[in-house]
C-alpha cells in the first residue's frame, strides 16, 4: 500500500487498464513489475513554496552537477519544487518558470521515479495545469532508462531521473525551422531552474544529454510527435 504519511493525496479514478506493446513491456532489468498502463491513474503534488532562504547568487555559486547520491528517498515536497520549477503554471494566463518562445510551451515534463517516499515506483507524466503526476506505467524502471543512456550509473542511483520531452510542431508552425532551436534553448531554461531548486532543496542534478532517443521515447510510451531532449537524475547528496 502507498503511504499516506505525506502532504499527498492520491486520486486513483478507475478507467479500462490498457496492456501496452510499447517498451514498459520489455525483458531488460527490473522489469519485472506490473506493466499495465492505467491512463487515468492521478497523483497531486502538493503545493509548491514560492519562498525560500538562499539567494539566487549563493545558490549559482554553489551549484555543480552531481552524479552520487545518497539511497535516502526524496519526498514528495521535493518533487513538487522540481517539477513546479521545470515548468511549473506560474499566472493565470498558462505563462510559467521558465520562458517559451511565443508561449507555445513545447515541453513536456516525465518522470521515473524509483524512491520517492510515498510515491510508487513508475513512470509519470508531469501535468502542469493540474500540478499533478498521471501514471504512464508501474515499477522502477531507472535501470532501463540508464540501459538507453550508455549505462551511466547516476541514472540507476537517482531517486528520480526527471525527462524533458518536447512537441517540436508547437513551436515549428510558427517560427519554422528556427523554432528547432528555440525548443532546445527552452529545455535549457527549464533544466536551469532544475537545478537552481535542487541545490537549494540539498539535492544533487546531473543534466544527462548522451541516450539514444528511440530507446528512451520507447520507454515512455511516447506518442510519434514526442522527442525525448534531455535528461536530469537527481538524488540525495
Ligand atoms: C547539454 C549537456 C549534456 C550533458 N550530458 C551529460 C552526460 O550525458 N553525462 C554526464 O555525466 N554529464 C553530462 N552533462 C554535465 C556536464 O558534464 C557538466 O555540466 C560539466 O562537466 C560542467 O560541470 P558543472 O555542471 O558541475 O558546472 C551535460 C551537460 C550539458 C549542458
Amino acid at each position: 500500500m502507498i503511504s499516506r504519511a505525506m502532504h499527498i493525496a492520491l486520486i486513483l479514478i478507475p478507467v479500462p487498464v490498457i496492456l501496452l506493446t510499447g517498451a514498459c513491456i520489455d525483458e531488460g532489468p527490473g522489469m519485472e513489475q506490473n506493466m499495465e498502463l492505467k491512463s487515468e491513474e492521478m497523483i497531486m503534488l502538493p503545493e509548491p513554496k514560492t519562498t525560500g532562504e538562499r539567494s539566487v547568487e549563493e545558490t549559482l555559486l554553489s551549484r555543480r552537477s552531481v552524479r552520487t547520491y545518497t539511497r535516502e528517498p526524496i519526498t514528495p515536497d521535493h518533487l513538487s519544487q522540481l517539477l513546479w520549477a521545470a515548468q511549473g503554471v506560474t499566472s493565470k494566463d498558462g505563462f510559467r518558470t521558465a520562458p517559451s518562445a511565443g508561449a507555445l510551451y513545447p515541453l513536456e515534463v516525465y518522470v521515473v521515479a524509483g524512491n520517492v517516499d510515498g510515491v510508487p515506483d513508475g513512470v509519470y507524466h508531469y501535468r502542469t495545469g493540474e500540478h499533478a503526476l498521471q501514471k504512464v506505467c508501474d515499477g522502477d524502471l531507472r535501470r532501463n532508462l540508464s540501459a538507453c543512456a550508455l549505462h551511466q550509473s547516476q541514472i540507476t542511483d537517482a531517486a528520480v531521473d526527471i525527462i524533458f520531452t518536447a512537441v517540436f510542431e508547437r513551436t515549428t508552425v510558427k517560427y519554422g525551422d528556427r523554432g528547432v532551436r528555440y525548443v532546445y534553448i527552452e529545455a535549457g531554461h527549464a533544466a536551469q531552474n532544475v537545478y537552481l531548486q535542487a541545490e537549494v532543496l540539498d539535492l544533487g542534478v546531473c543534466a544527462i544529454g548522451a541516450f539514444y532517443e528511440d530507446d528512451v521515447a520507447g520507454l515512455l510510451v511516447l506518442p510519434e510527435n514526442e522527442v525525448p531532449i534531455y535528461i536530469l537524475s537527481i538524488g540525495k547528496v
